[in-house]
């Protein structure tokens, strides 16, 4: 892969942030692999009628203390992709292709066994809805030292001691770490879970809609906080949302799915000023105005195709005002623009000289140009 643009230099020195870290890398860490790289995953879920293709030959990379967004339709594979880093899948899930390489060792390949140094150690989640993830009858502090205490292998003291720190380090007054989680309001309880996901001083957070269930205040200093500690600990994210303003808001990049495919992935500013995908436009221009209006994605007609038997082309096709003959035969191929973004679309034929200038003059739907983004 060649090396995207990054218009946005402000991010910590690499070296900088690994310096940062409280453990060794992996024994078989390659220290100048970038920290994680997906290529050509592919996951399938069986079912009854037939194989789901969930996730099919999705790329992307993730650098140190960078935010990549991830955002389409509800059943686009976001959270598939999300859970297959460290196969966390569904029973019925599995990766059938592709390499998930974190500092270059290929988690794909990595025993079950072998998975539990990455998880949470690494690689860890943030779900919505906490009140599920989190255990009802033991206190908040208690679920945040455990995996100090037996995934670390640290004292039961220092774990405690750590614990607290966590709690403090995400807005939870100590005396409220003896709580139970229904002792806790909807946003304090999403703060003790991200001091969960932060116990063992992983190198990458996913937050997976972790903001969706809580009112929009809340949300917003939740956000916040997530900001705060990418910038505190260079923690590096990946934000799984379906508010394209969240991503405007906090993220590097926007990695814009469709039926288990990447259609479009770049610098945010690029993606939402300049949308080259007619999925992505559709997407754009659903939220007028990316700041005010929080309204979801269902005005797009039409429906995410049946991906146990996806259509043989572009799967966004079926729903594209400008689909043309070759769009139901062939899958696009993937076309990187000398400004960092790279799109799945026939209207961009590989081979093309590659150019921002050359895409520029695509409809941009009024209004959706996301001033605040970074
Ligand atoms: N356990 C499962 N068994 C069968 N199909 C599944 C399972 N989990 C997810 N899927 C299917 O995989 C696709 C991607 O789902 P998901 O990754 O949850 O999408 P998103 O997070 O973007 O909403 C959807 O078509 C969904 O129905
Ligand atoms: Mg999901």
């Amino acid at each position: 892969m060649t090396e995207p643009v990054r218009p946005d230099a402000l991010r910590p020195d690499p070296a900088l942030i690994r310096g940062r870290r409280q453990w060794p890398l992996p024994r078989q860490a390659d220290p100048s692999a970038p920290l994680l790289e997906v290529e050509n995953l592919a996951v399938r879920f069986k079912m009854p009628g037939g194989s789901v293709k969930a996730v099919d030959g999705v790329s992307f990379r993730l650098d140190d203390g960078e935010a990549l967004g991830i955002a389409g339709e509800s059943g686009c594979g976001k959270t598939t992709t999300a859970l297959s880093l460290v196969q966390l899948l569904p029973a019925n899930g599995r990766i059938r292709s592709g390499s998930v390489k974190l500092f270059g060792i290929d988690l794909a390949q990595k025993s079950e066994r072998q998975l539990n140094r990455y998880r949470w150690r690494e690689i860890s989640l943030v779900f919505q809805g906490a009140m599920n993830a989190l255990n009802p009858v033991q206190r908040v502090g208690h679920q945040v030292a455990e995996p100090i205490e037996v995934r670390l292998g640290q004292s039961r003291e220092a774990s405690r001691r750590r614990a607290a720190e966590l709690l403090d380090l995400v807005g939870i007054p100590a005396a409220r770490a003896s709580a139970y989680p229904h002792e806790l309001s909807g946003g304090m309880r999403q703060r003790a879970m991200i001091a969960m996901a932060l116990a063992c001083d992983p190198a990458i957070v996913i937050g997976d809609e972790p903001t969706t269930a809580l009112d929009v205040m809340v949300q917003a200093q939740i956000l916040q906080l997530l900001e705060q500690l990418r910038r505190d600990l260079g923690l590096s994210l990946m934000l799984i949302t379906h508010d394209l303003s969240v991503i405007a808001e906090t993220c590097d990049r926007v990695m814009i799915m469709y039926a288990g495919r990447v259609a479009e992935e770049g610098p945010v500013r690029r993606v939402f000023t300049a949308p080259r995908h007619p999925y992505t436009r559709r997407l754009l221009s659903a939220f007028p105005n990316i700041h005010a209006d929080r309204r979801t994605l269902e005005v797009i007609p039409g429906q995410l195709p049946d991906l146990r038997n996806p259509p043989p082309g572009c799967r966004f096709a079926p729903r594209c005002a400008e689909a043309m003959a070759v769009c139901s035969t062939e899958v696009p191929a993937e076309v990187r623009f000398d400004d960092g973004v790279r799109v799945a679309c026939h209207l961009f034929p590989s081979g093309a000289a590659a150019t921002a200038e050359t895409a520029a003059p695509l409809t941009v739907p009024a209004g959706a140009a996301v001033e605040g983004a970074r």
